[in-house]
């Protein structure tokens, strides 16, 4: 089990997976996904996953961080996640391939259109098109406007911008969802020490921090009411 689980920070599972339709929340499409693809969908993900590893050269997340974010979502249940910077698609992957499991969906944005193709054709080629949204537009722009709520959130792209995505989705966030940021090892990047004094100060969230790569991984929770 991941380091997080063992720190005893994940004491309870949701006991019930969030209903609500995604349509609801005005960012996902009508149709929600079948939770629970059964055992052949999640066996085709590891065998694009195993085809591919050693081969993300596009400031992709190492595979233990995918797979941290992977255990978290499936031990939580959530099931309305966001990730901003989806690159060509790895830790898109692993965030679809739990919420495959949970009955969830992703909406995930790249500013890039080579990779925001490229990751479209790994979500397709990995079986999980149906379980993610793909946005190709400039984050600054979106995510101000998505509705939310989200109770899973990654973000991995511009890291002086990190509070500011951090300040408009923590509201959108519900309680006992997590915000998750990357590469908070590297204090001295621009905006990852104002962004870590801000979480540090939340008074409604707890944060704790996976390890398990140097990159380091801050796990964001809010509090539940
Ligand atoms: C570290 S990479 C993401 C890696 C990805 N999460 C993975 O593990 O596969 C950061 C990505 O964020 C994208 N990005 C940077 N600024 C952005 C913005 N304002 N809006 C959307 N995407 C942005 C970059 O083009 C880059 O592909």
């Amino acid at each position: 089990m991941r380091g997080f689980v063992q720190a005893g920070v994940i004491a309870v599972a949701c006991a019930v997976a969030l209903a609500a339709g995604l349509a609801a929340t005005g960012v996902m499409g009508a149709r929600q996904a079948p939770a629970g693809n059964g055992g052949d969908l999640d066996a085709q993900v590891q065998a694009f996953l195993e085809s591919r590893r050693g081969q993300w050269h596009d400031l992709n997340v190492p595979e233990a961080d995918g797979r941290t974010l992977h255990d978290l979502i499936v031990t939580k249940r959530f099931t309305r996640a966001l990730e901003i910077g989806t690159s060509t698609g790895h830790s898109g992957l692993w965030i679809a391939r739990a919420l495959a499991k949970t009955g969830g969906r992703l909406v995930t944005i790249e500013i890039d259109p080579g990779r925001h193709r490229t990751a479209v054709a790994n979500f397709r080629a990995a079986g999980l098109e149906d379980y993610v949204d793909a946005r190709l537009a400039d984050a600054h722009e979106l995510v101000p406007q998505l509705e939310g709520p989200f109770d899973f959130v990654f973000s991995d792209a511009d890291k002086d911008w990190y509070t500011n995505y951090f300040t408009a989705l923590w509201p959108r966030v519900t309680p006992g969802g997590c915000f998750t940021a990357h590469n908070v090892g590297a204090a001295r990047m621009r905006g990852i020490r104002e962004f870590l004094a801000h979480i540090a100060a939340l008074p409604d969230g707890t944060t704790t921090f996976d390890r398990t790569t140097p990159a380091g991984l801050s796990i964001t929770c809010k509090t539940r009411r």
